[in-house]
């Protein structure tokens, strides 16, 4: 078959990248009928916190790509650290006592890192992979010391963890369910922490925060709470809308966790390293998880790559449980691959040498500042943040906080016209997320909301 035999595939790209993509090409999360009109923007290089597509036009990658390219798109280091670890072992495992010195470099560094006291590291390749291997230590940590029925983990509405089976499962998006026959059994999912939209009328933030730890309570108690194994939460939901808790949420909700014995794992996979003003939101909340997952700017997206902190305790139970069936059944033909771990180990040197958490501390005052500045605009109703992260939402109504019907064609709009002003940003539903390299400076936040401070203007005369 030629490619033109296929049908779907639009007469005027001829056979351009785009005609070819349309067919073979199956994009994640994409509307496959609006693609096969429109194609790919088809991305051929980055500079720093720009892309360029394939006409040369360039953008500001307002979301680092998918919340991960922290060092922009041309980190020379770290090209130079995947070639050189190329050169030296291109690949070995880590099953059966194998191991790589940039592994266990890795390994050491990041414990040193850590927000509180781990005990070991495991290596995946993606965000889902990690979330994947958490809840299955979660089950046989519980299963390992005695207490099979302690197996239900519970997640937040609009959450998110991924997609493997199990990940989607505790992410708490309807479009990760619908079709795919999910959620698994043995997840549940509580409130979401979003005081703006979720608040009852004259609610203070403290008194909302309250009322998230008591319906948290509420559900432990209904399914019984020897039958709830662990509680998994980003620090800011990211692809849920970017919801900030309240100031006291998370310790509301730690206090409600150790009173049943439920294990606490942070999904760290936006916000670790640096996003928030901290190496880790769990400093920036006070979280004390017994596990944390990571990913993203872990390698500043340069190589996949995934960890999952696990403290002495967990491990403690994982070694009694691997010692009574033989091993410990579970891995990754890539988990710890040597030339992703020496991308991720050049990544957190970088970090470190070129003082990125502070930097990122200098210019968040500016950004939130000139996110809040959006406001001005009729039809954004809320604009959130905190760090280098953050979301303004539109609505028809500002002041009934009155959500677009049908949900989600004024952020698309949105977002496309920042695009012909050359920002990348991301819709989710009519919330649009921000959440741009960690190295941008002052100046580029302002050009960046120039930007889409126009795009907002054409749309708003375009009403
Ligand atoms: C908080 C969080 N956890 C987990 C994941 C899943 O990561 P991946 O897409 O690498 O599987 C993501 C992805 O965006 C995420 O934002």
């Amino acid at each position: 078959m030629t490619l033109s035999d296929s049908g779907t595939i639009n007469a005027s790209l001829g056979n351009s990248a785009s005609s070819r993509d349309i067919a073979s090409v199956l994009h994640p999360y994409t509307n496959f009928t609006a693609h096969e009109k429109t194609g790919p923007l088809v991305i051929t290089g980055g500079n720093g916190i720009y892309v360029s597509d394939e006409s040369g036009k360039n953008y500001i990658e307002g979301m680092s790509g998918l919340w991960c390219a922290s060092l922009g798109f041309s980190e020379k280091r770290l090209i130079a650290a995947a070639t050189k670890q190329l050169e030296t072992l291109p690949f070995y495992h880590n099953f059966s006592s194998r191991s790589t010195n940039p592994t266990i470099d890795l390994a050491t560094k990041l414990l040193e890192m850590a927000p509180v006291p781990m005990s070991k590291v495991f290596f995946a390749n993606s965000g889902s992979e990690a979330t994947d291997s958490a809840i299955k230590m979660v089950w046989y940590y519980h299963n390992a010391i005695g207490r099979p029925e302690k197996k239900k983990i519970i997640s937040r509405k609009r959450g998110y963890h991924g997609v493997t089976v199990a990940s989607a499962s505790l992410t708490g998006l309807p479009g990760n369910h619908k079709l795919f026959d999910l959620p698994i059994d043995r997840i549940l999912h509580t409130e979401t922490p979003h005081f703006w939209r979720e608040a009852q009328p004259y609610e203070s933030e403290e008194d909302f925060a309250t009322r998230m730890a008591e319906a948290l309570e509420d559900l432990i108690q209904a399914e019984g709470p020897e039958t709830i194994g662990a509680f998994i939460a980003e620090p800011i939901m990211g692809a849920g809308g970017v919801v900030v808790p309240p100031r006291t949420y998370f310790d509301k909700i730690q206090e409600v966790l150790a009173r049943y014995d439920i294990l606490f794992i942070a999904d760290e996979v936006i916000c670790g390293f640096g996003r928030t003003g901290r190496l880790f939101a769990s400093e920036t909340f006070r979280l004390k998880p017994d596990m944390i997952t990571v990913a993203k700017q872990l390698s500043s997206a340069y190589q996949p790559i995934s960890a999952l902190f696990i403290n002495e305790k967990i491990y403690a139970a994982l070694k009694k449980g691997a010692d009574e069936v033989g091993v410990f059944g579970h891995g990754f033909t890539y988990s710890g691959h040597p030339v992703a771990a020496a991308v991720a180990l050049e990544t957190l040197k970088i970090y470190e040498e070129d003082s990125i958490v502070d930097h990122v501390r200098e210019v968040m005052g500016h950004f939130q500042k000139r996110l809040r500045d959006l406001n001005k605009f009729d039809k954004i109703g809320e604009t959130r943040g905190y760090g280098l992260i953050g979301a303004f939402e539109l609505v028809a109504d500002k002041c009934a906080k009155t959500p677009f019907a049908p949900t989600g064609w004024a952020g698309k709009a949105v977002a496309e016209l920042c695009l012909t002003e050359g920002v990348i940003l991301r819709a989710m539903g009519d919330s649009i997320a921000l959440c741009p390299p960690l190295i941008i400076t002052d100046k580029q936040i302002d050009d960046m909301f120039d930007k889409i401070e126009i795009a907002l203007t054409k749309w708003h005369q375009s009403i």
